[in-house]
């Protein structure tokens, strides 16, 4: 069976493959299912069949374009695993058959901030949100009748076949299952790492998480396995505190449930501040009341959410002077080729559960009604199946 297959995606090396793509043709109207062609990868480049994708909220922003600058044509999607189809001119460390995470963020593992043990911003492939085409030669790999559509992140998995620079895959273990593993491809290592890379929090602290869908949730699990003695999940959609249980959440706050700022309400609960606040909701006021809600003298604040692109972060400075510090992060400070394949690991160990994030599950043909589920605050990751 596996040699029946590895056959099949060896054959269409080197050729360009038709296939099915959920393509946004506009801001905020439903995708719709079209014949893709895809084109091989060139140096440097991958293809790889996704397997299983999901939608993580980063998507719809830039669907909505609301606050985001649009680029349409595009073929959306960035949290999936997939195997390796064929590889580009150049490329050692992957072979057709491998099994892959897409990650938004790459890793080229030449650059100083590859080279860097604190950084996972590269220079050659960190995250682009306006980059509609591959590094290579500045094109789309997608084309539909000669028209090319955009791709979105690097990694654009709403597509049967997609492209991606060789440094934007983690090769994972190929026992892992791909239907769970997938939302290790952004938004649990997102949470987990901000939690665990940045947050830090101490053995014992208490941490505030603002925004419990999967990011926050992730985060909930990081101060969970980082033995927080308290969590208090912060939320404006009441349904999200069930699901947060599971989490190992302890407190829930909604904001609107009080006549004061969120971050007195925190205060008055755990003697003047919390030690660590993580903010996963890409709501600016939120990101200042995490920031505001963290104990002064050594309490850490750090930004996740992707904000409108144009907020500003307005503070007293005299919260700095009183020894608070912000920080924020991409894909939790995670390098995508060095350390996802030992997130899957946690996985596979049973230290991290997937399972409790994973509430939705439909074919890829009904791939909206993923996007209606998050638009409705319904759930928290919807797994998109592609052979369905
Ligand atoms: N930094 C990164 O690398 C990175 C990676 C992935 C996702 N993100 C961002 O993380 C955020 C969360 O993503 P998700 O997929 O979990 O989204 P989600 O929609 O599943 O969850 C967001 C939650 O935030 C809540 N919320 C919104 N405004 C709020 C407010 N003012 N106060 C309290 N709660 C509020 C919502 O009710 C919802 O439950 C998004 O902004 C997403 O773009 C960032
Ligand atoms: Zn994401
Ligand atoms: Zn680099």
């Amino acid at each position: 069976m596996k040699h029946h297959l590895l056959n099949i995606m060896s054959s269409t090396a080197g050729l360009v493959i038709p296939c099915r793509a959920a393509v946004a043709w506009e801001a905020g109207k439903p995708l719709v299912i079209e014949q893709v062609e895809v084109a091989p990868p060139q140096a440097m480049e991958v293809r790889i069949k996704v397997k299983y994708t999901s939608l993580c909220h980063t998507d719809l922003y830039f669907w909505e374009s609301k606050g985001q600058t649009p680029l349409f044509p595009r073929i959306f999607g960035h949290e999936a695993a997939g195997i390796v189809e064929s590889v580009g001119e150049g490329v050692t460390e992957l072979k057709p058959g491998d099994h892959v995470l897409p990650v938004f963020t790459g890793e080229c593992k030449e650059c100083r901030h590859c080279k860097s043990e604190e950084s996972n911003m590269c220079d050659l492939l960190r995250i682009n949100t306006d980059r509609g085409v591959m590094l290579n030669d500045g094109k789309s790999r997608f084309s539909i009748k000669g028209q090319p559509i955009n791709h979105f992140l690097g990694t654009s998995t709403f597509s049967e076949y997609t492209v991606l620079h060789v440094g934007c895959l983690a090769k994972i273990n190929p026992s892992a299952p791909l239907d769970k593993v997938c939302i290790v491809s952004c938004g649990v290592s997102t949470g987990l790492g901000a939690t665990l890379n940045v947050a830090k929090p101490k053995r014992g602290s208490i941490v505030a998480v603002f925004g419990l869908g999967a990011v926050g949730l992730a985060a909930c699990e990081g101060a969970r396995i980082a033995g927080a003695s308290k969590i208090i999940g912060v939320d404006l959609n009441p349904n999200r505190f069930e699901d947060a249980k599971k989490f190992g959440v302890t407190d829930f706050v909604n904001p609107k449930d009080h006549q004061k700022p969120v971050q007195e309400v925190l205060a008055e609960m755990t003697d003047g501040g919390v030690d660590r606040a993580i903010e996963c909701t890409g709501n600016i006021n939120a990101m200042i009341s995490a920031f505001e809600s963290v104990h002064d003298g050594w309490g850490v604040a750090v930004l996740v959410g992707v904000p409108h692109k144009d907020a500003i972060f307005t503070t007293k400075p005299i919260n700095f002077l009183n020894e608070r510090t912000l920080k924020g992060t991409f894909f939790g400070n995670y390098k995508p080729r060095t350390d996802i394949p030992n997130v899957v690991e946690m996985y596979m160990k049973k230290e991290l559960e997937l399972d409790k994030f994973l509430t939705h599950r439909v074919k890829f043909s009904e791939i909206n009604k993923a996007f209606d589920l998050m638009v409705n605050g319904e759930g928290l990751r919807c797994i998109i199946s592609m052979d369905d």
